[in-house]
């Protein structure tokens, strides 16, 4: 992507209501890679509401329900063509023991969640409550699973249980439990953060326990296992280097987490009450990522040239102090037009590393940090967030399309360099393209010339996402205040689109 350096003034201080212009050329045939549809995955962790209250009431509860999950949510969710969900965590996973949430419900064990706020877990969701929900939202389950304090044999039956259609002595046991089919299950983690609460571990140390661990994941009756090794933090590049070196090509994928957050010392700041210049340091903290993507992506260049293994963020999103009055270590924070930035800033650029990076898993689905979903009781409510994976859906199997970007670029707090105009665009099976564009200015619209070259350009049909204020955000009493809606700043000008993109917004094009 090409960009021109321009101003470099301090946003706050910029004119109200100017106006900025920005030029876009598209190559519509010049595309070669597909944006993996994994690249819309979601995250779903035994952080309490996230499973409980939040995608699951159980079957007796008087929340409407399907075998235990809640309809608004589930039926929020189809919406959104999930093509993937990772479970049970994060940290969580690292403490879960997978058998003590199968058979019946009044026998399963509790334990402690540790990890997240000392709540008692009961197990009543577990591995068929898992996998069922996968199977309702028609999307392909992630399973993380156990190396910090689980044993070899616990993982090697985990994946006989769910995908062993023989009479083998753990299928014999998923059939005692009322499931006579095995499910296909590819994505498994072996392991999460194996560098802290996963186990701190050393890089070699791990690399070591993840060959063993592996070793004994065994592909049983057609259901090939795609296994991904727990990765780096952020800036950690030694990491990569380490399991790049030691594992190589005995991993299909390697993770990486990255969460636009101003540290984990102290107050993450409010996720509602934030100014103009804390906004646009979000901005540039969020565009960091495709530093740090570049960088792991260039350590694993130089030991697979061929990219045989699969970079997967599968943590990322923002992450501001829980709401007040919540519960202490469950993580549910509120969501405004701000975090909706954050989420199409970062996929508009996980599109151009799709050669490499094919899977991202944002944290996490419902009422844990930059979720998709609040629910409160029988109530639910969707976010700024959840509207821009709906609109950026068009996007998934779709053929990237390069293109060259002229505009504005911003220096922001720690001198961060943020562009004043983030796009992508596709091309879909049937030739039409979708272009997503991010008017990242507070104050000012953004006049954007976009040349598609050889496309002829007969219709457009577009959506905006914005708010009278960054800081809006959907609420119970007001469900609807950030929503997407008809966008009439299109129009075809001599063979060109001519887009009058307002302060502040969102739009998603498709054009024919
Ligand atoms: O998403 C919340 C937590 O963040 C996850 O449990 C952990 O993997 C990460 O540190």
């Amino acid at each position: 992507m090409r960009t021109r350096l321009l101003t470099l003034c301090v946003m706050i201080s910029l004119p109200l209501f100017a106006q900025r212009n920005s030029q876009i050329r598209v190559y519509p045939d010049r595309g070669t890679e597909e944006i993996s549809r994994h690249i819309y995955g979601h995250f779903a962790e035994h952080l309490e509401s996230c499973i409980y209250g939040g995608l699951w009431v159980g079957p007796d509860s008087d929340i409407p329900n399907t075998q235990g999950y809640r309809n608004d949510v589930l039926d929020a969710l189809k919406k959104l063509q999930i093509p993937n969900l990772r479970w049970p965590g994060g940290c969580f996973a690292d403490e879960y023991h997978w058998m003590d949430g199968i058979g019946p419900k009044e026998n399963r064990p509790k334990m402690v969640n540790n990890n997240w706020g000392g709540t008692i877990e009961d197990n009543s969701f577990g591995t068929h409550e898992f996998l069922n929900l996968c199977k309702l939202l028609g999307c392909e389950p992630y399973i993380s699973a156990n190396v910090g304090s689980g044993t070899v044999e616990e993982m090697a039956k985990w994946v006989e249980y769910m995908t062993s259609k023989g009479d083998s002595p753990m299928a014999r046991l998923r059939r005692q439990n009322r499931r006579d089919q095995a499910w296909k299950v590819k994505f498994i983690g072996v392991g999460n953060e194996s560098w802290g609460c996963g186990g701190s571990m050393r890089p070699e140390y791990y690399a070591d326990l993840y060959r063993r661990y592996a070793t004994y994941c065994r592909n049983y009756d057609g259901n090939q296992l795609f296994k991904i090794a727990s990765g780096a933090s952020d800036y950690d590049y030694d990491w990569t280097e380490v399991l790049m070196k030691n594992v190589g090509g005995r991993m299909d994928g390697l993770s990486l987490h990255y969460y636009t957050v101003t540290g984990w010392e102290g107050s993450k700041g409010s996720a509602t009450q934030f100014n103009a210049e804390d906004f646009y340091w979000t901005m540039g903290k969020c565009l960091e990522i495709e530093d740090v993507i570049r960088k792991h992506i260039h350590i694993m260049d130089q030991y697979d040239p061929q990219k045989k293994v699969t970079l997967m963020l599968d943590e990322w999103g923002t992450w501001w102090d829980e709401e007040p009055g919540t519960i202490n270590g469950h993580l549910y924070q509120q969501n405004t037009l701000r975090d909706a930035f954050v989420a199409a800033l970062s996929l508009n650029l996980f599109h151009k590393y799709t050669d490499r990076l094919k899977m991202t898993n944002i944290a996490q689905i419902v009422n844990v940090l930059q979720s998709m979903i609040l629910t409160n009781g029988p109530q639910m409510v969707v976010t700024p967030s959840y509207h821009i994976f709906e609109m950026f859906k068009v996007h998934q199997d779709a053929i990237h399309l390069p293109l060259d970007l002229v505009c504005d670029i911003e220096t922001v707090r720690d001198n961060r360099k943020v562009p004043m105009l983030s796009v992508s665009a596709s091309k879909n099976k049937e030739g039409v393209i979708h272009l997503t564009l991010a008017n990242i200015d507070l104050n000012q619209t953004n006049e954007v010339t976009l040349d598609l070259q050889s496309h002829k350009i007969t219709t457009v049909n577009s959506r905006i996402l914005t708010a009278a204020s960054m800081n809006d955000h959907n609420t119970f009493e007001n469900p609807e205040l950030v929503k997407p809606t008809t966008f009439h700043g299109a129009k075809i000008e001599k063979g060109q689109l001519k887009i009058n993109l307002p302060p502040k917004s969102i739009v998603v094009l498709e054009v024919k």
